[in-house]
């Protein structure tokens, strides 16, 4: 009978990758994405051996597969993760949070788990629904809360540097979502590495040059369990329609969307854009002066006007 074979050790493959022109059993695949996201991180200057690493866990197959691979890697990469309260109906963030903390408990790795509904009084859906006055849902503050305590957990943790779990997927739906509206600002912006400044943690996407199907074998070859629904407000988003559109082109043409993703960040570097590469140095931002955290608000920034004005701990303690 005749099978795909792995192209190292001649077993039965257990994954085609068409777009890489590569066919590999388990073992080797395994072997093939810790050096593959090894290479990004080093090509791309992410991260050094000795740097801390908080890794951004959201319970799903993408951010823990990443903290195993930076785990096994001998990275020292922390986890970090944010109960959101989106628990109606589903209890999303009550199970993702089990998956992180199942997973850290596993590998005797360090979670820091922040409460949002705790520390701040409201969950992610009740402070959408007061602030957006019951209108449209929640995913765009969702975003800002998850972006800002990243970035307070990095600064208070004194980690340099977050890693998200954002896949090529993500990357190529993000991209071709600007692209459409021709988002200048966020085309500029768009790095799988982004430095830091005083304010503001070093953002990287250590795998955003593998596809999702990747990631989700590396999650099921290697046991990692992980919740798999998604958050019930992601149905029907844009986004998910784009990974549609994509995933067809990808079926018809295999490569697609890396080269979509690769080409964009070369004519980026080449100047096609004619925009400023700000690297995530934009100008005119200045401390919050409320958490102190970089804004381009003139007074505020985003999230500390979004639950109230006065700090945290004042307010909702
Ligand atoms: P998403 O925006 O949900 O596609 O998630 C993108 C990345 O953000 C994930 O791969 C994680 O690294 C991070 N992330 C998402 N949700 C959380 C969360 N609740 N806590 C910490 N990090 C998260
Ligand atoms: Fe934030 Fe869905 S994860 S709204
Ligand atoms: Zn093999
Ligand atoms: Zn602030």
């Amino acid at each position: 009978m005749s099978y795909i074979r792995c192209q190292v050790c001649g077993q039965r493959a257990s994954i085609r990758m068409r777009q890489h022109r590569l066919n590999y059993c388990k073992d080797h695949f395994l072997e093939w994405m810790l050096k593959h996201t090894d290479s990004t991180i080093q090509k791309y200057r992410m991260f050094g051996r000795n740097t801390r690493v908080l890794v951004a866990i959201s319970g799903g197959k993408d951010s823990l597969a990443l903290w195993d691979i930076l785990w096994r890697l001998g990275y020292h990469a922390d986890g970090f993760y944010i109960d959101l309260g989106i628990d109606e109906g589903l209890d999303y963030s009550s199970q993702s949070r089990q998956f992180a903390e199942q997973f850290a408990t596993s590998r005797n790795l360090a979670l820091t788990v922040i409460d949002f509904k705790k520390e701040y009084g409201e969950s992610i859906p009740t402070l959408a629904a007061r602030t957006q006055r019951g209108k449209g849902k929640p995913c765009s503050i969702c975003g800002m809360v998850k972006r800002h305590l990243m970035n307070q957990a990095a600064e208070q943790g004194g980690y340099s540097v977050v890693a998200t779990g954002h896949n090529l997927d993500d990357e190529a739906a993000v991209l071709f979502s600007n692209m459409l509206g021709w988002n200048q600002t966020q085309l500029a912006r768009q790095a799988p590495a982004l430095s830091g400044r005083d304010g503001m943690a070093g953002k990287v996407k250590p795998l955003f040059r593998c596809y999702e199907r990747e990631t989700a074998a590396y999650a099921f070859l290697q046991r990692i369990a992980y919740i798999e629904t998604e958050c019930p407000f992601s149905a029907g988003s844009t986004s998910i329609s784009y990974k549609h559109l994509l995933n067809q082109m990808e079926d018809r043409s295999p490569g697609t969307k890396m080269r979509f993703v690769m080409n964009y960040l070369k004519a980026k570097e080449d100047g096609f854009f004619h925009i400023e590469n700000t690297n995530g140095q934009d100008e005119g931002l200045h401390p919050c002066p409320v958490c102190g955290q970089a804004t381009s608000n003139p007074d505020m920034c985003v999230f500390c006007r979004t639950i109230g004005g006065t700090p945290p701990d004042k307010a909702y303690r």
